[in-house]
C-alpha cells in the first residue's frame, strides 16, 4: 500500500449490504494489517440518522459472534469500531456531502505527513437508482484535492442496469463523472477462491491446453442451486429475477473465464479483453434452449405481486461461435429454493472412441470444480476395479482443500476485492465493454420474460426445479455419470 491517508467511504451504511459483507470485509483486512490504523480513517454516510455510537453497536454483531471471542478478540473489534465515523445526509443534497468531505479533509490532515498523499474509496452499498446523483455529489464535493497526489475511487455493486439500454445510460452518467480507472464494478464471483484459480488452472497446465476445446469436450455446465428463497428480498427480486440476480453477472463471469481465450499477459487490460471477446462470440439465445422456474410459495411474500411470472430458477444454454466451441453447449443454471446450497463448474469429456472396455455406460470423464461450500476439484476418472476381475469402475482424482490445504483461510471474496480496489488493481472487476456484451446476450431473453411471452414453471421447493431442465440438459448431450 502506499504512503498516506486511506478514507474508506461506506455509502449505505446502515443497510443490509453494509452490515453483512463490506464492514465485515473491511474488518478482516483491519486484523490482518492491511488497513493500518494510522492512515484508515472509515466513514459510514447514510439517510439513517443515528450516532456515531448507535452505527458502531448495530455492527459489532455482524463483526464477531460474541460468545466465542476473547477479549483480545473484542479489543481488535472495538479498534476497529472507533475507526468508523458516520455521516448522515441525503443522496442527492450537497449538504450531508459537504460534511462528509469535512470529516475526510480533517481526518487527512491528522494523518498526512508532509509528503503523505490522499486516496479516498467510495463503497455504494445503494440501490442502483441513487448511483447516479451519489456519483455527482461525490464528484461534486468530496474527491480527492491534495497536490500531493492520491486518488478517488468508487466501487459500485450489482445490480448494474436491467437491460442494455438502461446499463449503459447508468455507465454514460458515471463515466462523465470519473474515469475508467477510477470505477470498481464489483461482482464478488470474482473474489472466491476457486474462480481465481481459473486462469491458473486452465493455462499453468500443460494437461489441459489440447483438451480444452471442442474435440475433446462435450458440454459445460455451470450451476448456481440455493436452498432458500428470496426470503425478505421478495420486493427486490421481484423487480429483477434469477438472470438479473445471478445468471447476467456471477455466472457469466465464470463462463468467460472458462471459455476466453489466453490473454497476453496477467495485467488487467488483457484479461478483460479476452473476456469480452468471448462474450461477443455468444451467439443469440435460442428460445427452445430456455427453461424458466417459478418455486411455489415465493408469491406468497406479501411484496410479490400474485400474479407475478418472474423466474427464480433459470437453466439457458450458451453456444459460442469460434473455433475452439463451435457446437459444445454451456448450460448455464441458477435458481433458488432448491435441494441444497452448491455451485460448480462442470466439464463433460466426449466418449472414448474405440472402447475396448464397453465401460461407456459407467460415464465419462468430468472435471467438476465446486466453487462452494467446501472447495474441490475432482476428476471422475474410470479405473480398473481392484481385485482379480478385469472390469471397471469410476472413481476421482479429489483435490478437495480442505483436506489439502489444512490450517489456510480462504478469504472472503469482498475482502480480496476491497484490498484490490485500495491496490489499484482491476483485474476482478468487471469493465464497461465487458458489461455491456453481457447485457446484448441476456436483454432480448429479458424482454421477452418482462412482456410475459415465456412462462415461468412452477416447482417444489427443495427440488431440483422443474423437470424440463433436466430434460434439456440431457438433450444438450450431458450423460449422467456415477459417484459424486
Ligand atoms: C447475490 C444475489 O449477488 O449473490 C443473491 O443477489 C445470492 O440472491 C448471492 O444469494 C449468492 O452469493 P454467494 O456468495 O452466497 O453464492
Amino acid at each position: 500500500l502506499e504512503n498516506g491517508s486511506l478514507s474508506i467511504v461506506v455509502l449505505g451504511a446502515s443497510g443490509d449490504l453494509a452490515k453483512k459483507k463490506t464492514f465485515p470485509a473491511l474488518f478482516h483486512l483491519y486484523r490482518q494489517g492491511f488497513l493500518p490504523p494510522d492512515e484508515v480513517g472509515i466513514f459510514g454516510y447514510a439517510r439513517t440518522k443515528i450516532s456515531n455510537d448507535e452505527l458502531r453497536t448495530r455492527l459489532h454483531g455482524y463483526l464477531i459472534k460474541d460468545k466465542d471471542a476473547s477479549p483480545e478478540q473484542l479489543d481488535v473489534v472495538s479498534k476497529f469500531l472507533n475507526l468508523i465515523k458516520y455521516v448522515s445526509g441525503s443522496y442527492d443534497s450537497e449538504d450531508g456531502f459537504l460534511l462528509l468531505d469535512k470529516e475526510i479533509s480533517e481526518h487527512e490532515s491528522l494523518k498526512n505527513s508532509a509528503e503523505g498523499s490522499s486516496r479516498r474509496l467510495f463503497y455504494f452499498a445503494l440501490p442502483p437508482s441513487v448511483y447516479p446523483s451519489v456519483s455527482k455529489m461525490i464528484k461534486t464535493c468530496c474527491v480527492n484535492k491534495s497536490d500531493l497526489g492520491g486518488w478517488t475511487r468508487i466501487v459500485v455493486e450489482k445490480p448494474f442496469g436491467k437491460d442494455l439500454q438502461s446499463a449503459e445510460q447508468l455507465s454514460t452518467q458515471i463515466g462523465e463523472l470519473f474515469d475508467e480507472p477510477q470505477i470498481y464494478r464489483i461482482d464478488h464471483y470474482l473474489g472466491k477462491e476457486l474462480v481465481q484459480n481459473m486462469l491458473v488452472l486452465r493455462f499453468a497446465n500443460r494437461l489441459f491446453l489440447p483438451l480444452w476445446n471442442r474435440d475433446n469436450i462435450a458440454n459445460v455446465q455451470i450451476v448456481f442451486r440455493e436452498d432458500f428463497g428470496t426470503d425478505g428480498r421478495g420486493g427486490y427480486f421481484d423487480q429483477y429475477g434469477i438472470i438479473r440476480d445471478i445468471i447476467q453477472n456471477h455466472l457469466l463471469q465464470v463462463f468467460c473465464l472458462v471459455a476466453m481465450e489466453k490473454p497476453v499477459s496477467l495485467k488487467p487490460e488483457h484479461i478483460r479483453d479476452e473476456k469480452v471477446k468471448v462474450l461477443q462470440s455468444v451467439l443469440p439465445i435460442n428460445y427452445d434452449e430456455v427453461v424458466l422456474g417459478q418455486y411455489e410459495g415465493y408469491r406468497d411474500d406479501p411484496t410479490v405481486p400474485d400474479n407475478s411470472n418472474t423466474p427464480t430458477f433459470a437453466s439457458v444454454i450458451l453456444r459460442v461461435h469460434n473455433e475452439r466451441w463451435e457446437g459444445v453447449p454451456f448450460i448455464i443454471k441458477a435458481g433458488k429454493a432448491l435441494g441444497a446450497r452448491k455451485a460448480d463448474i462442470r466439464v463433460q469429456f466426449k466418449d472414448v472412441p474405440g472402447d475396448i472396455f464397453k465401460c461407456q455406460n459407467q460415464g465419462r470423464n468430468e472435471f467438476v470444480i465446486r466453487l462452494q461450500p467446501q472447495e474441490a476439484m475432482y476428476m471422475k476418472l474410470t479405473v480398473k476395479q481392484p481385485g482379480l476381475e478385469m472390469s471397471t469402475v469410476q472413481s476421482e482424482l479429489d483435490l478437495s482443500y480442505i483436506q489439502r490445504y489444512q490450517g489456510v483461510t480462504i478469504p472472503e471474496a469482498y475482502e480480496r476485492l476491497i484490498l484490490d480496489t485500495i491496490r489499484g488493481d482491476q483485474q476482478h472487476f468487471v469493465r464497461r465493454d465487458e458489461l455491456k456484451a453481457s447485457w446484448e446476450i441476456f436483454t432480448p431473453l429479458l424482454h421477452r420474460i418482462d412482456k410475459g411471452e415465456f412462462k415461468s414453471i412452477p416447482y417444489k421447493p427443495g427440488s431440483r426445479g422443474p423437470a424440463e431442465a433436466d430434460e434439456l440438459l440431457e438433450k444438450a448431450g450431458y450423460v449422467q455419470t456415477h459417484g459424486y
